[in-house]
């Protein structure tokens, strides 16, 4: 088995209407508070689509509904042309969605690299009892998802931190790790909270370039951030939330210049 690029990705399915995922009428509640509330929105492959939105607003909500990790109270959510908002998150992900987490959630007792290749299950086919066996295909494919993980690490400039603990990383490059195992599973879709949040510079920079690449490679993304700066820069387009209700989307030149955005958002 040879080792395939980390590009390597399912084929985006998108729908008739070029359209990969759709959110219909999304309603979210915890408890009886009610935090979403009728979203709708379409994303097409190769679109990079940013929510901003005041916090509290739901955005972090509305990326879990989409990865399986809640269930909406109402409305539907098609990828790929399929309703997708019945199934449990490890079969989202295996349809082609993946998640970065706005905490990162890295395992802390496992090395860089460990953390990154567990994005891998997604895909890997040799199973738990065949791991435990130490069969010769698991053995094969374990040095393989070995070097997609380096390979993506490298690909993120961290390749002389695979062998380190997550806390002996910048909280920067702990997101960028975070990233890097969402991107190994090889999604057609990944799901983006708060990105940049916490990043220098430099490392802002490079996950903005990141990001172009993957897009024009045919990734499609959806991210989560405040960043308004980058937000305007490397989004496709961009969807307000204010309150759990949708109240712009458009380009971000015309975003930027809405009253209802500038009033609610941008003019704080
Ligand atoms: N697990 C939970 N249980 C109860 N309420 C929650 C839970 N998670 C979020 N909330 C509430 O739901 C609302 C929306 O939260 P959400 O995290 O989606 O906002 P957000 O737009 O991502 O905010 P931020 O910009 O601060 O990340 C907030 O009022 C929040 O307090
Ligand atoms: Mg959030």
């Amino acid at each position: 088995m040879g080792v395939e690029p980390v590009t390597a990705r399912r084929p985006a399915l998108a729908g008739q209407d070029g359209a990969l995922l759709h959110l219909r009428g999304l309603s979210a509640a915890y408890g009886r508070l009610v935090v979403l509330r009728d979203v709708s929105l379409s994303v097409k492959v190769g679109d990079l689509v940013c929510i901003i939105g005041p916090n509290g607003a739901g955005k972090t909500t509305l990326l879990k509904l989409v990865s399986g990790l809640l269930r909406p109270t109402a409305g539907e959510i098609v990828f790929g042309g399929q309703r997708v908002d019945a199934l449990p998150a490890y079969r989202v992900a295996r349809r082609g969605i993946t998640q970065m987490f706005q905490d990162v959630q890295l395992c802390p007792t496992i090395s860089v690299l460990d953390n990154v290749m567990t994005g891998c299950h997604v895909w890997s086919v040799a199973g738990f009892l065949s791991t435990g066996f130490r069969s010769r295909r698991a053995r094969t494919e374990e040095s393989m998802i070995r070097a997609v993980s380096m390979e993506q690490l490298s690909a993120l400039g961290l390749a002389d931190r695979a062998r380190a603990k997550p806390r002996e990383l910048s909280w920067g490059e702990q997101k960028l790790v975070g990233l890097a195992r969402a991107l190994v599973a090889r999604p057609s879709l990944v799901l983006l909270d708060e990105p940049y949040g916490g990043l220098v510079r430099d490392e802002i920079d490079r996950l903005t370039s990141l990001l172009r690449d993957l897009t024009a490679d045919g990734m499609t993304v959806l991210m989560v951030e405040h960043l308004t700066d980058v937000v305007m820069d490397v989004a496709s387009r961009v969807v307000v939330l204010h309150y759990g209700e949708k109240i712009a989307d458009g380009l971000p030149q015309v975003i930027r210049n809405d009253e209802k955005v500038v009033a609610s958002y941008l003019g704080e």
